[in-house]
């Protein structure tokens, strides 16, 4: 049931970093040794050198072995983690390292060979100089530099499948130089002599030259990535790419209409139902300073003037009305169901499903609930900044039948706050222990929500529990973990289930083990935090049980994506990007699905920080995590946490037609870019996003 997290990615990538580092800096000294060798001063020391240079160069062929056993460890977990390596990193630099071996070792040692006996130690002769000029002794050599240097560049940009353009633009870079150094190469040898060393001058203006032409390169790059990075002031989300994976792809495109000629629907038809709520609530958007429990004061921006925002608990089946009012100084906002496969016009996304609701404005979101379990809301529009300060809640849905009486629930929400003390870690805004009475014997939940961007650990001490739900889908016959560390991601959810002991409880945030919530039969009482243990792992948790699809299915479409980072711009700034198959948006391709159809998504990340992808309006079922397959109970999330190295096989059905959002949870990601948008064919958005039009989701 426990699986450490993915071993070793980092260390990995960095071993295979390292040795293309080393490999290019031992063969950019090795082609200058080279290239002078024609200069040596004396006979002797041109034998001597060229003897030690051959060993060198067969030595510096071993890096080829070696960046491929690299490769091979990145390769073990899933292609995408090495197929720039297989395919262009590693064969970029192999094909001139086998030309050294083959083409200069042999000229190195016949120039090494001992002089014949008694012969005077002089200068090289002029033939023998030639001959250690001949192209076949460096320019080999300065090949394996150039192609170290471009296989070392591939590490830092990541390219992302297709890797057809990359391959041909790194073949095509290495040809160019090559060409160059060839050209330079043809003339050294002149009338049977070889042309000096430049110096002086020359040299400097050599110099110069060179570096003034990779710096027109760099900066002509940077310059154009620079521009076309900044954001369109107003555009729409279904104006960039799209792909359609491996299914078919539109059905007019040319027309720029779909299903046989029809119009696209807006997708604001896709409202809740109509009718009389069951419940009502209205959340007021307000500017507040507020205090956590500590006394550290938080700038905050809150609903209902309380962090986290009050809580929503409906019954299953019945209908919701809440009433988003604004009433902030200056802060258009929205309100998003985390979790909820709500109707896509309740969707609460700026500039997608709606407009942001201006100070003193109000909307209106209607919507069933039909999911039972844990949820959350939180504001959609500048969700980086705004759910930091505060605008989010808890939203819980209990089962149309009522479960056992005497249950004794505590909703509690991990959440990161900026307070005039720094960076708070809180649990339902308590950054001290939380002391609670729990008479023994009491039946106890715990629905966690990790409100933050990272991931956070949490434990409990004092009893077994069990996970009776995950991301608010219940868990099929969930066995008892003991001493058990939990990774909950960022925007994820579990409920622990457990049976109050007479002795203490402890739930701890391994952030800020200082605080936590400590439940006892008297609220005295104490219990040291629990700091560790083995860690839980979701997708081995529980029995199986039947699902509609599975790893067998036959799917109708199906998407490959990298998650990765690369240095760039963003929106005019310099950043290291946080990239979906390489793109940031709003230009990562949307993913197109017809409604109905079965589609598998494979996500790897490859990049150093993990990522909770969430998906809108759909909940996916995992099938596999890196390689294995899941043999849990089914797991359905609508939040995967893919650590770095990690890679997860994903099903879901499109059964609810709109636009959506397809971000990371770490909102500050989001808000950097990564973010992706699952479109179905026929719909479209009157919203438009971008700074002119106040809508920014992320
Ligand atoms: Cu919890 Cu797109 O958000
Ligand atoms: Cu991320």
């Amino acid at each position: 049931m426990f699986e450490p997290s993915i071993p070793a990615y980092d260390d990995n990538f960095n071993y295979d970093f390292l040795v293309a580092l080393v490999l290019l800096g031992y063969w950019a000294v090795l082609a200058r040794r080279l290239h002078r060798l024609p200069h040596a001063p004396t006979a002797a020391r041109l034998r001597r050198s060229s003897r030690r240079l051959a060993l060198a160069a067969v030595i510096g062929a071993l890096f080829v072995p070696a960046r491929l056993v690299t490769s091979l460890v990145l390769y073990g977990y899933g292609w995408h983690f090495a197929a720039d390596r297989l395919l262009i990193g590693v064969p970029v630099v192999a094909l001139p390292v086998l030309a050294t071996l083959v083409l200069t070792v042999p000229a190195l040692r016949r120039l090494g060979a001992p002089a014949p006996q008694g012969a005077a130690e002089t200068e090289p002769a002029p033939a023998t100089r030639a001959a250690a000029a001949a192209p076949r002794v460096s320019f080999p050599a300065r090949a394996v530099a150039v192609a170290g240097l471009v296989s070392f560049v591939m590490i830092l940009f990541a390219p992302a499948p297709p890797l057809l353009l990359p391959a041909l633009v790194s073949y095509a870079v290495l040809a160019l130089v090559l060409v160059v150094i060839w050209r330079r190469h043809a003339d050294r040898v002149h009338a049977g002599m070889v042309r000096p060393l430049p110096r002086g001058a020359a040299r400097v203006r050599r110099a110069a030259v060179a570096t003034g032409a990779v710096l027109v390169l760099i900066g002509g790059y940077a310059g154009w990535d620079w521009q076309t990075s900044k954001l369109p002031d107003d555009y729409r989300m279904t104006e960039h790419a799209m792909t359609y994976g491996t299914g078919p792809g539109p059905v007019d495109h040319a027309a720029h209409t779909h299903r046989a000629g029809l119009p696209d629907r807006p997708l604001t038809e896709f409202t809740g139902p109509a009718g009389k709520p069951d419940k009502r609530y209205t959340l007021i958007a307000t500017d507040a300073k507020l205090k956590l429990s500590s006394g550290a004061t938080v700038d905050a921006t809150a609903f209902n003037g309380q962090i986290p925002g009050p809580e929503l608990r409906v019954r299953q089946g019945e209908l919701v009305e809440v009433t988003l009012v604004n009433r902030t100084a200056d802060t258009p906002t929205t309100v998003h169901w985390h979790g909820l496969d709500v109707p896509n016009a309740e969707d609460g996304v700026a500039g997608l499903t709606q407009n942001a609701v201006p100070p003193g404005g109000s909307h209106v979101y209607r919507w069933r609930a039909e999911q039972v379990g844990t949820y959350w809301y939180h504001s959609h529009q500048a969700s980086s900044t705004q759910v930091r300060r505060g605008l989010f809640g808890p939203l819980v849905i209990d089962p149309a039948q009522p479960g056992p009486a005497g249950v004794r629930e505590f909703v509690v929400a991990a959440h990161v706050f900026d307070t005039d003390k720094g960076d708070t870690s809180t649990l339902n805004a308590a950054d001290t222990l939380r002391p609670e009475a729990v008479a023994p014997g009491t039946p106890v939940r715990i629905r966690l929500i990790n409100a933050d961007n990272f991931r956070k650990y949490f434990t409990l001490a004092g009893t077994p529990f069990r996970v009776s739900a995950v991301d608010g889908g219940p868990v099929n016959a969930p066995t008892d973990l003991h001493r058990t560390k939990l990774m909950l991601g960022g925007g994820g959810r579990y409920d622990l289930e457990f049976t109050m002991p007479s002795a203490p409880v402890r739930l701890t945030d391994l952030a800020a083990v200082g605080a936590g919530l400590l439940l006892s039969p008297d609220g005295q009482g104490d219990l040291a935090p629990l700091t560790d243990g083995p860690e839980f792992d979701p997708t081995r948790y529980g029995s199986p049980a039947a699902t509609p699809f599975g790893p067998d299915s036959d799917f109708d479409r199906s998407f490959d994506l990298v998650l990765d980072n690369r240095p760039g711009f963003y929106d005019g700034q310099p950043y290291y990007l946080w990239t979906i198959n390489g793109h940031v948006s709003p230009h990562v391709p949307m993913l197109m699905v017809r409604e109905g159809e079965l589609v598998k998504v494979t996500i790897s990340n490859r990049s150093f920080l993990e990522h909770p992808m969430h998906l809108h309006g759909h909940h996916v079922l995992v099938l596999s995590r890196n390689g294995h397959r899941a043999t849990g109970s089914p797991l359905w999330l609508d939040t995967v946490t893919l650590l770095s190295g990690e890679s997860y096989e994903l099903a879901f059905r499109a059964d609810n037609p709109g636009l959506w959002m397809d971000h990371c949870h770490n909102l500050t990601h989001a808000a950097m870019g990564m973010t992706m948008h699952l479109g179905y064919e026929g719909i479209s958005t009157p919203f438009h996003a971008g700074r002119a039009t106040g809508n920014t989701p992320e």
